[in-house]
């Protein structure tokens, strides 16, 4: 029986040690000096030899050749080619059979013993544009749901009026009510649901074309329904190159960029999972602004095709604090495309949207 290193476990350094890590299985070992020496002669299949070997073995850091283990790392299937960071990601936060859940009530306790939750909101510095108080149309709702779709051609001859932005950011990231929770604090309640109500998700639009607003980047304060200008507007092969070359990037007459405050998430639930939650939110929240927008007669795309890093230095985000997550583009639709998504919905034709001048979806 041959033996070699398995392929699920990770080695991380802490506190001067070599530490295996299973994800599998959530368990940890450090590793003394002779462990880790050994490990490098089974970097390939070779004989164990020795009781530390057989240590190793028992332990899961070694696997047998043709056992079960072994099988198991032969059908990673696509996890293969997400490769190892998420596979490593998605097992460390994969939860087990044995996995203890506190209650209501033991987590009330445990938050109550806490020092301060983070601020529930995020304020930021710079002038002040209140937005009026618009609501979307009284629409139904199983129309809204038929119409949703994707849009990626917008009018360039028409701006986003005002009170329909306004209307979109209030009714999706806006705050509704407030609830104080005894001992612990305030939690927000939105349209959007929000894992443990910790809403992490702060929303910054970048305006190209909205009917008077200054074009720029914004922060928008979700409990005053203002917007906060952060710096001027990027020019439009900024917006494109951060949404991995996208054209309709830059066709949007604005962009609602999305950034998690981890703190607030983590401070309830400290854990590797909790990244989940951050990925679940913006999702929750992309969709209510898909359908918001349909209710408002606006188009909108989501993408997490996104250029990361130029996007934060421009928002001013630093990744251990705010994570930026994804962006909804939102617009007038072009005449051409609002005609051909209502003879769509008519029955007509189902392609995805596209300029003409793009890859019109049917791949052809
Ligand atoms: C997680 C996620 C990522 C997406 N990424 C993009 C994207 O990068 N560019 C884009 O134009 N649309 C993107 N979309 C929209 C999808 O392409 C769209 O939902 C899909 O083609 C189905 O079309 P429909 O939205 O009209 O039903 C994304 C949607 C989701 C949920």
């Amino acid at each position: 029986m041959r033996v070699r290193v398995s392929r699920l476990v990770v080695f991380l350094w802490r506190d001067g040690q070599l530490v295996c890590d299973d994800p599998l299985r959530h368990r940890q070992f450090a590793l003394t000096v002779e462990a880790e020496r050994l490990l490098r002669d089974y970097a390939d299949w070779a004989e164990p030899e020795g009781r530390l070997a057989q240590q190793l073995l028992d332990a899961h850091v070694l696997v047998a050749e043709g056992s079960p283990e072994h099988a198991q790392e032969e059908r990673l299937g696509a996890w293969r080619d997400l490769g190892p960071a998420a596979t490593y990601y998605h097992l460390a936060s994969r939860t087990l059979g044995s996995d203890v859940f506190r209650s209501a009530a033991q987590d009330a306790a445990v938050l109550r013993a806490k020092s301060g939750q983070p601020d529930p909101v995020r304020e930021h510095d710079g002038p002040r544009i209140a937005l009026p108080p618009a609501d979307p149309p009284a629409v139904d709702f199983t129309t809204v749901l038929a119409a949703r779709r994707s849009t990626r051609w917008f009018d360039p001859d028409r701006p986003v009026p005002l009170p329909a932005f306004a209307a979109l950011l209030r009714w999706t990231a806006g705050v509704r009510r407030e609830v104080d929770v005894s001992g612990v604090g305030t939690a927000l309640l939105k349209t959007v649901p929000s894992g443990g109500a910790r809403h992490p998700v702060e929303v910054y639009p970048v305006v190209r074309d909205v009917a008077g607003l200054e074009p720029g980047i914004y922060h928008y304060a979700v409990r005053r329904h203002e917007l906060v200008r952060l710096a001027p507007a990027p020019g439009e092969d900024r917006l494109r190159e951060w949404c991995g070359g996208q054209p309709h990037a830059a066709q949007a007459g604005f962009l609602l960029m999305y950034a998690a405050v981890l703190d607030r998430t983590v401070w309830k639930y400290p854990a590797a999972r909790a990244y989940r939650a951050l990925l679940l939110d913006v999702g929750h929240l992309s969709q209510t602004v898909y359908l918001t927008a349909t209710a408002l007669g606006l188009g909108t795309f989501f993408t997490a095709a996104t250029r990361d890093a130029p996007v934060e230095d421009a928002l001013g985000l630093s990744w251990p604090d705010e994570a930026f997550l994804g962006v909804s583009g939102v617009g007038v639709p072009h005449p051409a495309e609002r005609d051909r998504q209502a003879a769509m919905l008519a029955g007509g034709d189902a392609a995805f949207s596209f300029p003409p001048d793009a890859w019109h979806g049917r791949g052809e």
